[in-house]
């Protein structure tokens, strides 16, 4: 059960407020409690047990004749609990054991006196705690409320103990609810961790029982805090008013759905690293990532994307339009511009990119290859394959099972990798396969650049760039799309790109109902080409020159190719490019990797190996070597191959074909040359 947030505060003046924040000064803010705290206030008219969970460790606002004050729960619950007619609020918790809520008068015992109670600071056994309660609420003078901290961790010498301690309370409580004096006015209070923490049979339809969410804090407690914090760190003192209400404002609006301990968090490290209001989305950021870099203002970065193109076109072959317009949306990402027309409250990821076309092509390849470009590594890519994220409860892998259910504790992959890792890029491959229930969760994290996780933690992705990729509109074989429309591989880049965005479009709007997902990543639909027989060649070329890298690093034996035997090679592995360079991958697999391996196998040695032809016969295809020392211009050279370490290096001629660049040294070899 939660309080509802929507409800309008109820104010002890009686104004109502609006919702926008207000200036923060106390004049104008009258006695204003969270809505939680009013549902609290109300429960302990008919609830003899209150359970509070949620947002339990922050601070709240609560007001009285000196004003604005913030404090713990358990003090805000205490003066709550006065204003109720209660005279003393005793706090237990199993660390410390009793002590009185700071509630703004002399600790009281009031209602105390004459009880023969163990109340030392510290712990006591649960029938003693029971002892306390039973005593305490049953029959005080005045009402004692009492509240138990911590009460999820209330732990007897064994689970019938705790079992006995709760028998014994509900007993006492439904024995007292016929006195409607007393149960109306000692309350017991229980903080817990999760709403599910106290025994079923307890709460469940226990009509003495209230159980209450509380809530983060609102914009309007956000600003007000805000402006406590700019008085306690003396920040601001050279801004305008009207500039220190604006950056005050946006520190609130930036901290939706953190705590106000978080901002209270914020405002040292912003004082800590000497940044003033003006500067606090520094801070808000330090506090988020955990880290003072910010790589997307690194010099390293701006010096990289100067190269951007010819390093994309290196690794992506015969997609000029894609890179294009990718190199466009990462221009507005670097510079933090994706999304500012949406004003101040942007924490909205750096930038999205939806990468649409036909199989094999480079999408996730080009993700991968701007990860690099962006963050130097392209293990900041961190990929989701979604066709594993079909069923609808799969959703709990990304963002963590539920309380009560196994792996709970452990949270959720993606939001784990969100904390792990702010500063990336999140790459959802394949996202039609996701249930709808998960596009809506990307529906958070576009909109508002976070996600919550089941555990209640907030992952941020504003320092992320979002790639999804999709085969939307593009049947595979290339020929019809789901959508009815046909693409074709003829097709000019321009009709290519009206049709899949047309198919993505109808696909969000019409086949989910999801309008507010196309509006989301409309801009950002990046179209790939189908692959031409040029760009197939060059990305055969790139697939065999990095096998060839490969064995010579493993194993430090070069490699060469005769022009004919490549011919060969190139013809039987792109004949057929319609799947994509996966596909000539796959060819280069079976016509050259698996008879280089079953030769290398059965060879004795590592030396250096020349291949002059090519033969496929039905399943099998077999490479012909040739002597390595020959001088024949046409059966390929090892000129510019640089060896790996532990080989002998020899002399060589050189021809007038290469095939593979010296990259760095080589690991160990798996066979040792003869000497
Ligand atoms: N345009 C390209 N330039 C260079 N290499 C490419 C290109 N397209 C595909 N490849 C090669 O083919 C492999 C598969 O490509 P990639 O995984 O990027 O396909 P995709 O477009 O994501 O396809 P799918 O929609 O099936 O996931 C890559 O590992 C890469 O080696
Ligand atoms: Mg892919």
């Amino acid at each position: 059960m939660s309080s509802g947030t929507t409800r309008p505060r109820v104010l002890a003046t009686g104004v109502s407020r609006s919702s926008e924040a207000g200036t923060g000064e106390r004049s104008d803010r009258p006695e204003a409690w969270p809505a939680w705290l009013e549902d609290f206030s109300a429960a302990l008219a008919y609830a003899e047990h209150v359970v509070l969970s949620g947002n339990v460790r922050d601070l709240y606002p609560s007001a009285d004749k000196n004003g604005l004050r913030f404090l713990p729960l358990v003090d805000t619950l205490g003066i709550v609990l006065r204003r109720r007619g209660v005279g003393t609020v005793l706090v237990y918790d199993p660390a410390d054991g009793f002590r009185p809520a700071r509630d703004g008068r002399p600790a009281g015992e009031e209602g105390l006196a004459g009880k023969d109670l163990d109340l030392g600071a510290k712990p006591v056994s649960l029938p003693a705690l029971a002892d306390v309660v039973l005593e305490v609420t049953g029959s005080a003078r005045p009402p004692v409320a009492l509240v138990l901290d911590y009460a999820t961790h209330l732990h007897g010498g064994s689970p019938q103990e705790l079992e006995d301690f709760f028998v014994r309370i509900d007993k006492a409580s439904r024995s007292l609810s016929g006195s409607a004096e007393t149960r109306r006015r000692s309350p017991t209070i229980w903080i817990v961790d999760h709403p599910a923490d106290l025994p079923d049979w307890f709460v469940v339809g226990n009509d003495q029982l209230r159980e209450i969410v509380v809530e983060h804090p609102a914009l309007e407690d956000r600003f007000a805090f805000a402006h406590r914090l700019m008085e306690d760190f003396g920040w601001g003192t050279s801004l305008t008013p009207a500039e220190r209400k604006q950056a005050l404002q946006q520190f609130a609006l930036e901290c939706e759905g953190e705590t106000l301990a978080a901002m209270r968090a914020i405002a040292r490290i912003a004082t800590d690293e000497g940044l003033d209001l003006g500067l606090i989305p520094d801070a808000i950021r330090i506090h988020r990532t955990g880290s003072r870099r910010n790589p997307w203002a690194s010099p390293v970065l701006f010096a990289r994307v100067k190269q951007a193109r010819t390093l994309l076109e290196a690794r992506i072959k015969g997609q000029p339009h894609a890179i294009e317009k990718t190199l466009d949306i990462l221009a507005r990402s670097i510079m933090g511009l994706s999304g500012s027309q949406s004003g101040p409250r942007h924490q909205k990821p750096r930038g999205v990119l939806f990468f649409a076309g036909p199989t094999g092509v480079g999408k996730t390849e080009l993700a991968k290859a701007v990860t690099e470009l962006l963050f130097g590594d392209e293990a900041a890519c961190q990929r989701f394959d979604m066709s594993e994220f079909m069923e609808e409860a799969s959703v709990s892998r990304l963002i963590g099972a539920p309380p009560g259910h196994p792996g709970h504790e452990r949270g959720g992959e993606l939001v784990n990798a969100a904390h792990r890792r702010p500063f990336s890029v999140f790459l959802f491959d394949e996202i039609e396969k996701a249930h709808p229930r998960i596009l809506d969760m990307f529906l958070q994290i576009l909109d508002e650049g976070r996600l919550t996780d089941a555990r209640g933690a907030t992952a941020y992705f504003a320092q992320a760039l979002i790639v999804f990729t999709s085969n939307i509109g593009v049947a595979q074989g290339a020929s019809t799309t789901n959508m009815g429309l046909s693409v074709l591989p003829s097709d000019s880049h321009d009709e290519l790109h009206a049709k899949v965005t047309a198919a993505v479009h109808d696909y969000f709007q019409t086949k989910l109902r999801r309008p507010e997902l196309v509006s989301r990543i409309g801009q950002n639909i990046v179209v790939f080409d189908f692959l031409s027989p040029a760009s197939a060649s060059l990305i055969f070329g790139a697939i065999l020159d990095r096998v060839l890298d490969t064995i010579r690093r493993r194993h430090g034996t070069r490699i060469a190719i005769g022009e004919e035997a490549r011919a060969k090679l190139r013809m039987l592995c792109i004949h057929d490019y319609f799947d994509g360079g996966r596909g000539i991958g796959n060819r280069i697999e079976t016509h050259f990797i698996n008879p280089l391996a079953r030769h290398l196998f059965e060879r004795e040695d590592l030396s250096d190996l020349r291949v002059v032809d090519v033969v496929a016969k039905r399943d099998t295809t077999t490479l012909v070597f040739g002597d390595t020392h020959q001088d024949d211009p046409g059966h390929g050279s090892f000129a510019g191959l640089a060896r790996g370490p532990g080989v002998r290096a020899v002399p060589r001629r050189i021809g007038h074909e290469e095939i593979v660049q010296p990259t760095t040294p080589a690991p160990r070899p798996f066979r040792r040359r003869p000497p």
